[in-house]
């Protein structure tokens, strides 16, 4: 079956440049368990959702580059010996993938695209990194680059850390590059192995409660957590110099060396910790089927992310809280960077409606807004359709 974003986007692109383009999909991304662990050289457990972005390009003969946002219906152009930092957002994601490959000295020269997706704007779906993603396959296939999936997804995290500013993991655009339909994607943040994990679980359905709250402290606060991070490596380092990241730390040593000192940077240390050790028993519970057991793991990343690692909101909160209290709810948390978004949660397939509309009630009467909600299938990652 042809999305219709597909086709949208392949007929707007004739219609403006006259000229056939190839598509490329690459979705956005949950995650399971295992949040703020990446950049922590820690392990995640995301997978790439059948929501996507959807771009259609095609090389031009100079060296120019026009971008056409089907959502906003806004152009930019530039070109690739000349172009900066733009007002719009939007065009640094893509930019910013061109100013990562000519630094490793690839050549790109003019094209132009068309891109549209429905992986829902600043609700912790990673529509950026599936924009850069999509982006950054897109000019591999055109130009024959030759780069690996591994080379694009680092690639792609590159442009958001430097071009965006967003001192991000490589969790999102790993997810996007390598999901596989079906499959949880365990990685290794440190050494970058990875294994599928099948997830597909009978009688449960994964769904996504937005809170609609647009993360927009998200990325200064996020960089401010991952310096505090970092100063508490300086200071475990002082006694144990082989910890080069949290990952090489544990609780013991988080609690011998951090706990007189600064609250701020001890809880953020203990969390990031416990949360990589409790993705590792997370996923044997999974292994072994025992879900309940999984699910409680959730909320515990909620509690954690919430009070130690404070990058919840009171909304985010108040819907954990409500997801605990429901017996059909297996598990849930807040997903992503924080500060708004989405509470990813595993739900009984029988009861799916009843419990939505419990949620969606309790939030309007507390929280005196309306709740988005998405229902989220693994799929494939990063294609050429
Ligand atoms: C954002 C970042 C990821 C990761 C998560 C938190 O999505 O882009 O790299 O750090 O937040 O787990």
């Amino acid at each position: 079956m042809i999305n219709n974003l597909e086709n949208t986007v392949k007929n707007t692109f004739i219609a403006k440049f006259n000229t056939t383009p190839i598509v490329v999909c690459s979705p956005g991304r949950i995650n399971l368990i295992g949040e703020h662990t990446d950049y922590n050289m820690g392990f995640v457990l995301p997978a790439a959702i059948d929501k996507a972005m959807y771009m259609a390009i095609a090389k031009q003969d100079n060296d120019n580059i026009n971008l056409f946002s089907l959502d906003l219906n806004d152009n930019f152009s530039t070109s690739v010996l000349h172009y900066s930092k733009s007002d719009k957002q939007w065009a640094n994601y893509i930019i910013g993938v061109v100013d990562e490959l000519l630094k490793m000295g690839i050549k790109v020269s003019g094209f132009s695209l068309v891109f549209a997706g429905d992986v829902p704007l600043g609700a912790g779906l990673s529509s950026s990194a599936a924009l850069e993603c999509a982006t950054v396959f897109a000019l591999n296939t055109l130009f024959d680059m030759q780069l690996t999936k591994l080379q694009m997804a680092q690639i792609a995290q590159q442009a958001e850390r430097e071009y965006v500013g967003v001192k991000c993991g490589i969790m999102d655009q790993f997810a996007s590059i390598f999901g596989k339909k079906n499959h949880l994607i365990k990685l290794d943040c440190r050494s970058l192995a990875y294994e599928y994990v099948p997830f597909n679980l009978v009688g449960v359905k994964t769904i996504l409660f937005d809170s609609m709250v647009k993360h927009s402290l998200a990325s200064s606060e996020y960089n401010i957590r991952s310096q505090q991070c970092q100063q508490g490596v300086n200071i475990i380092q002082k006694k144990y110099p082989e910890v080069k990241t949290l990952r090489d730390a544990n609780s013991h040593i988080v609690e011998e060396c951090l706990a007189l000192g600064d609250i701020k940077i001890y809880n953020r240390c203990k969390f990031v910790v416990n949360e990589i050790a409790r993705l590792q028993l997370a996923c044997q519970y999974l292994t072994e089927g025992n879900l309940l057991e999984f699910g409680k793991k959730m909320y515990e990343t909620h509690q954690g992310l919430s009070q130690l690692y404070e990058v919840s909101c009171p909304e985010l909160d108040f819907m954990a809280n409500c997801a605990k209290q429901q017996p059909n709810i297996i598990g849930a948390r807040m997903m992503g960077g924080g500060f708004g978004g989405c509470i990813i949660a595993l739900i009984k397939q029988d009861a799916v409606s009843e419990v939505i509309e419990i949620m969606k009630n309790a939030y309007q009467t507390q929280m005196g807004k309306q709740l988005k909600v998405y229902e989220v299938n693994i799929e494939d990652g990063t294609r050429v359709l």
